[in-house]
């Protein structure tokens, strides 16, 4: 039962701020130690949340319209070697993010580690209002937090991209769009449903969720990636309704109950086959009434996904 932690206080792939303070905020409340004492899992943690501020260019104009594209670059290629070295001793990861831009480190980093030791193919499961899918060019934003996936998977590649603008990144994609499975989305751009629609990408949004239930959408979900497949979970806060998860940069009304956010995580849990989680997106700064239940809902997803049982 052992857990690397890795708490990444960055929020350069959208724009607002605060996003960055949500690890220290998740840790305050006690999840670390919950993790340690009621789940019995040893930590391995460098006590550290991770700014990265020495990796942190002065100047980063736009490239492809993405913004602070040096930034999230250096930022994510640190984080993959971080995420690695601890997915690498076979250790499950939690990272805390931090904004949703980080995953392009921590399923870069476990994709690596889980090809190296078990000559295996990861699969991804993406628990998001957004399905984070954009390439530079179909983004209105040009947040890199709406283009992770399509970092990862090789949409978004730029045939001779320099190291530092994600070429570090190399030819070969971390994630295949076929072991990808989409949960709760209800904001998807217009280029990316075209996207998920042309590469055919598994995808049960809210309507999914209102016709089958959750219990029956999780069947299909895990179904689809198939038993003894190690699987990485990418949790957004804002999968949850606003309701249970007000403080996020870009929240979406009509989401998941906690308890389906929970249940979920359970899910997952029980496969036996969780290598890595991220919960990210949790921004104490905004709707300073919500932020104490939108910590609390992120805790609670956590530790639902790492063993914590009703009964
Ligand atoms: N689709 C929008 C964009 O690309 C919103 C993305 C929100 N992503 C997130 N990780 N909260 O800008
Ligand atoms: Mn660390
Ligand atoms: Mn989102
Ligand atoms: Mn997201």
């Amino acid at each position: 039962n052992e857990l690397g932690v890795v708490a990444v206080g960055f929020s350069g792939g959208q724009c607002k701020p605060g996003v960055d303070a949500a690890p220290s905020a998740l840790i305050e409340s006690g999840l670390l130690n919950q993790l340690k004492d009621d789940l019995s899992y040893t930590l391995h943690h460098d006590d550290t949340v991770h700014t990265y501020s020495e990796l942190l260019p002065s100047q980063d104009p736009p490239h492809r319209n993405m913004k602070n594209p040096i930034a999230v670059s250096a930022v994510t290629r640190q984080l993959s070697t971080q995420v690695y070295s601890h997915a690498r001793h076979g250790r499950l990861v939690l990272t805390l993010g931090g904004d949703h831009s980080i995953a392009i480190g921590t399923i870069a980093g476990t994709s690596r580690a889980i090809k190296e030791r078990l000559g295996r193919e990861m699969a991804v499961i993406w628990v998001d209002a957004h399905a984070d899918i954009n390439t530079p060019e179909t983004s209105e934003s040009g947040n890199i937090h709406g283009m992770p996936v399509a970092f990862l998977t090789g949409l978004a590649r730029e045939k001779g991209a320099r190291e530092e603008l994600f070429g570090w990144l190399g030819e070969e994609p971390c994630l295949s769009l076929k072991k990808l499975v989409y949960i709760g989305l209800r904001d998807v751009d217009k280029g990316e449903k075209r996207i998920l629609r042309e590469h055919g990408v598994r995808a049960f949004s809210m309507h999914d969720i209102d016709k089958h239930g959750i219990g029956r959408v999780m069947e299909m979900a895990l179904g689809h990636i198939g038993t003894d497949t190690p699987i990485h979970l990418s949790f957004d806060v804002d999968a949850l309704d606003p309701q249970w998860a007000p403080s996020t940069g870009t929240p979406v009304r009509g989401g998941l109950t906690l308890r389906e956010g929970d249940y979920i995580a359970e899910c997952v849990h029980e496969t036996g086959s969780l290598v890595a989680m991220d919960l990210v997106e949790v921004n104490p700064s905004l709707e300073a009434m919500g932020a104490q239940e939108t910590i609390r809902a992120g805790c609670s997803l956590v530790r639902c996904a790492l063993g914590d049982t009703l009964l």
